[in-house]
């Protein structure tokens, strides 16, 4: 986890957030690479849960929702984690994770296991972040910042069932941030207090349930498997009866083998007509189909869940690799190509060459209407190449002596280290079939 975060500051994935004060403890900012990857990531989930399919419509909700709507959801109520001081060194626990806790003054110790050890007894404490709407902190201005994205969702169901005329089974999916105040953030990005969710809330008919929350699991599984992910760090773990939500009728997690061992990535719920009945209690509006023959039902709600902030360590951890090429070592982050920040970079071999720098420029304009690529001239090749590695770029166009006479450049792949001559004018075509074509991990399993 060290290198990961080491490299994610170093070219510009991930900063420490609030950094020139002093930062601000499991926070993070992202940098320009960072905001690349998460928006490919973001993309490649859109595409699958909503632009390839008939059954799923995109929703963007708002944070901050009627207060009422987390008494519903149970939030109010049950959002919450035991939680302990310590009266010797003033740390805060998790009264249900203390071993997997480091007592503030022996870090080799659980929190409770020396004798100087003074643990409170376990109180409640909820993990939504609370706010004021208006102008003064009065009875009635309380409000939340919302814990999860889903009852957005939920909320909704009845203006896409009119509007967007839907019938069962179908889907609502939506990508936005999400606030916890976590008593144990950390794990770099693995568990934050603010992040942000994809989740998509599946309503089928009650007798087909079981048959949809199956199928979701392998679903997203198989999205996981298609943009890289080694297929041996990847497991589905069931809930037992006593582990499951209050809403839940069954909840699958979809885990990672990250630095930290085998951890949620993604979780699939089944929540049976928990929400849409609290929400037709609480709200006195129907929540329910009604089909053209008159048929009534509540339907059951299929949801995979999961944070862009999860899904970015696992794949930041399963690109990386370091290896010896001739005598120099080089790190390298083997993303899937459609998942790299930067697809491809074009670079002139000699930048003091009017000549090169001009044909180098002329291609780099040309692919960025379509592509995200980027132009470098700066420093040797050789520091270029190692540049566009340690970022995960799959390929690199490089413009040299023999592009002047020939009009072809050198294509270098990122994996292989093979280089391959094709004409200049036929590289935004190259590139295009490079992104559309299946991809071959390079990974070991
Ligand atoms: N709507 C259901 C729900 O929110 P959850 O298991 O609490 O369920 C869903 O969260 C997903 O959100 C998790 O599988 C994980 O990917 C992500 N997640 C939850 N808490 C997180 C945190 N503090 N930091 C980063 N990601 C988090």
């Amino acid at each position: 986890m060290d290198q990961i975060v080491s490299l994610s500051r170093r070219r510009g994935f991930v900063f420490p957030s609030s950094e020139i004060y002093g930062g601000l403890g499991s926070t993070y900012d992202y940098g320009h690479y960072g905001v690349l990857l998460k928006n490919n990531i973001k993309a490649r989930w859109f595409e699958a849960m909503i632009l390839e399919r008939d059954d799923i419509v995109a929703l963007d909700s708002a944070v901050i929702l009627h207060p009422r709507v987390w008494e519903a959801s149970g939030h109010v109520e049950g959002f919450s984690d035991p939680l302990v001081d310590c009266r010797t060194c003033k740390l805060r626990f998790r009264a249900d994770k203390l071993e997997d806790s480091q007592c503030g003054r022996k870090p080799s110790k659980h929190p409770g296991e020396t004798p100087e050890c003074d643990l409170t007894e376990p109180r409640q404490f909820n993990l939504m972040f609370e706010t004021t709407v208006g102008p003064v902190q009065e009875e009635g201005s309380r409000a939340y910042l919302r814990p999860e994205t889903a009852q957005g969702i939920f909320i909704n169901f009845k203006n896409v069932l009119q509007i967007a005329r839907r019938r069962p089974p179908f889907g609502i999916a939506q990508i936005g941030k999400s606030f916890r105040n976590e008593i144990t953030p950390g794990n770099f990005l693995f568990r934050v207090r603010e992040f942000e969710q994809m989740e998509m809330e599946f309503f089928v008919q009650p007798e087909e349930s079981e048959r949809w929350y199956r199928y979701w699991i392998d679903e997203r599984l198989n999205w996981y498997l298609r943009y890289g992910l080694r297929q041996s760090r990847l497991r589905v773990r069931e809930h037992g009866p006593d582990e499951r939500s209050h809403y839940s009728q069954g909840t699958s997690d979809i885990e990672y083998l990250y630095p930290i061992g085998w951890s949620e990535l993604e979780g699939v719920a089944n929540r049976g007509d928990f929400d849409l009945t609290r929400h037709t209690e609480f709200s006195t509006t129907k929540l329910e189909y009604v089909g053209p023959d008159g048929e009534r039902y509540v339907p059951h709600v299929i949801e995979p869940a999961v944070s862009l902030e999860r899904i970015i360590v696992a794949m930041l951890v399963d690109a990386y690799d370091e290896e010896v090429v001739g005598e120099r070592e080089r790190t390298v982050l083997r993303f899937h190509p459609q998942i790299a920040p930067v697809s491809a970079a074009i670079l002139p071999l000699i930048a003091k060459s009017e000549e090169m720098v001009s044909k180098a420029r002329s291609l780099y304009e040309d692919l960025r209407k379509r592509q995200s690529v980027e132009y470098d001239d700066n420093g040797a090749i050789g520091r270029r190449y190692r540049r566009q590695d340690e970022i995960g770029t799959p390929w690199a166009f490089t413009i040299d002596e023999q592009t002047l006479s020939d009009e072809t450049v050198t294509v270098r792949d990122r994996d292989s280290l093979a280089q391959e001559r094709l004409p200049i004018s036929g590289v935004r075509s190259w590139l295009d079939d490079a992104l559309e074509q299946d991809w071959k991990t390079p990974k070991a399993d």
